[in-house]
């Protein structure tokens, strides 16, 4: 099956929709069973998309839940209020006290900070990594190393990772090491986590999967070795997810073959667009020739999405203010993967990263480019720039 066909088809088995086209919300804590026999029977199953208590999920849950491994790949998928709770119960499932962890020096900000106090109050050593790293992760690997993460493309500055020769190396050596990856980037329509050797891929589906920004919502999906014992220590955990969030992505996922199809259009459009203005020092994007990993953005990816950011040649915080504050169509604020446009400045990138040095000192922009028509983001910028030019006069 193809990809747009699947993204259509996935997860809608009859066993959770009854027959209607998008499976149903069906809201639960008690379920009730007519003895003490089929009370039994599905104890017995509660670990396997059984109706037992709401926290197991009810068909709402199960259906995302298979829709996200047919489209990831994998043996199962867990399905959390966000994010940021699939990456923390992921990396909680597969490391101890006394561990080593490998983290990707280009992390999302509160990934790094779950490291640096979660993880470090739980006694688990970390290290974070050049993203650009490769094979030679070898040489950062201890006896104790039992967790690699990865995030390719990397959060603001949008690095991409050797994905294949990390976990190449991670599965080739005595120890059992489980290769996370968030995969939010790429979806699961731009990348496939399982064929590159990935055991644990997460997905903030906050992001393009729910698509609208009007949910928050977070999966994991892991291999046949990774399953269990992902599926077991989430609900340990406490971690369940809302039926009408859910609900929300499965209407979500349907359009994200097309969505994408059209950020990437735009945002190339518009990445090629700042390339040649003279406010820009350089424009990040995997998509772009001289990006470092773009490589392998060429070799593993099956596209590119609506985010990316550009480095100002030029700038102070009253110039910067200046061009945020007046845009029209890009809006300011936290989150991506809507179908709206978003601007958000960072001038402190050296701050996030401790593996690696940042080679700017001027403000990184981030954009997501939504739906809108290109011309007109290009006019908003455009004028965006010129705020900034006079003030830096
Ligand atoms: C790459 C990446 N991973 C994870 C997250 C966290 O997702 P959530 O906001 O749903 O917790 C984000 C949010 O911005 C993100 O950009």
């Amino acid at each position: 099956m193809k990809k747009n066909t699947a993204i259509v088809n996935a997860g809608r088995q009859k066993k959770w929709t009854q027959g209607v086209i998008n499976p149903p919300v069906f809201r639960a804590s008690t379920i009730v069973f007519d003895s003490v026999l089929d009370m039994k029977k599905a104890t017995a199953k509660r670990g396997e998309q059984a109706m037992f208590y709401g926290r197991r999920g009810t068909p709402t849950t199960f259906a995302f839940a298979d829709a996200m491994t047919e489209l990831e790949g994998g043996a199962g998928c867990y399905v959390y209020p966000c994010g940021t709770a699939a990456i923390t119960s992921a990396i909680l499932a597969f490391v101890k006290t006394g561990d080593h962890l490998l983290m990707v020096d280009t992390a999302y900000e509160p990934t790094r900070d779950f490291c640096e106090k979660t993880l470090a109050n739980l006694g688990v050593e970390v290290t974070f990594y050049d993203p650009m790293v490769g094979r030679n992760i070898e040489q950062l690997i201890k006896p104790n190393t039992s967790v690699i993460f990865l995030e390719s493309p990397g959060s603001l500055t949008m690095e991409v990772q050797d994905v294949p020769g990390i976990c190449d190396v991670a599965h080739s050596q005595q120890q059992d090491i489980t290769v996370i990856l968030d995969n939010t980037w790429a979806s699961p329509v731009l990348f496939q986590p399982f064929d590159h050797g990935v055991d644990v891929s997460v997905q903030a589906a906050t992001k393009y999967i729910v698509g609208h920004s009007d949910a928050m919502l977070g999966t994991a999906t892991a291999n046949e070795k990774c399953w269990p014992t992902l599926r077991e220590n989430s609900y340990l955990l406490g971690q369940c997810a809302s039926p009408d969030d859910i609900y929300l992505a499965m209407r979500g996922i349907r359009t994200l073959g097309v969505r994408l199809k059209q950020h990437q259009a735009n945002a190339l459009q518009i990445a090629e667009w700042l390339a040649k203005r003279d406010e820009v020092e350089c424009v990040l994007h995997p998509a772009f020739e001289n990006h470092p990993g773009h490589e392998y953005f060429k070799r593993d990816f099956l596209g590119s999405n609506g985010l990316f950011s550009f480095i100002l040649k030029d700038s102070n915080s009253q110039a910067l203010n200046a061009m945020l504050d007046g845009m029209e169509h890009f809006k300011m604020g936290f989150s991506w993967g809507g179908y709206e446009s978003l601007i958000l400045a960072n001038s402190n990138v050296a701050k996030l990263r401790s593996a690696t040095p940042w080679p700017f000192d001027k403000p990184l922009v981030r954009l997501h480019i939504g739906l809108e028509d290109v011309e007109d983001l290009i006019v908003d910028l455009e004028k965006g720039f010129v705020r900034l030019n006079e003030c830096l006069k």
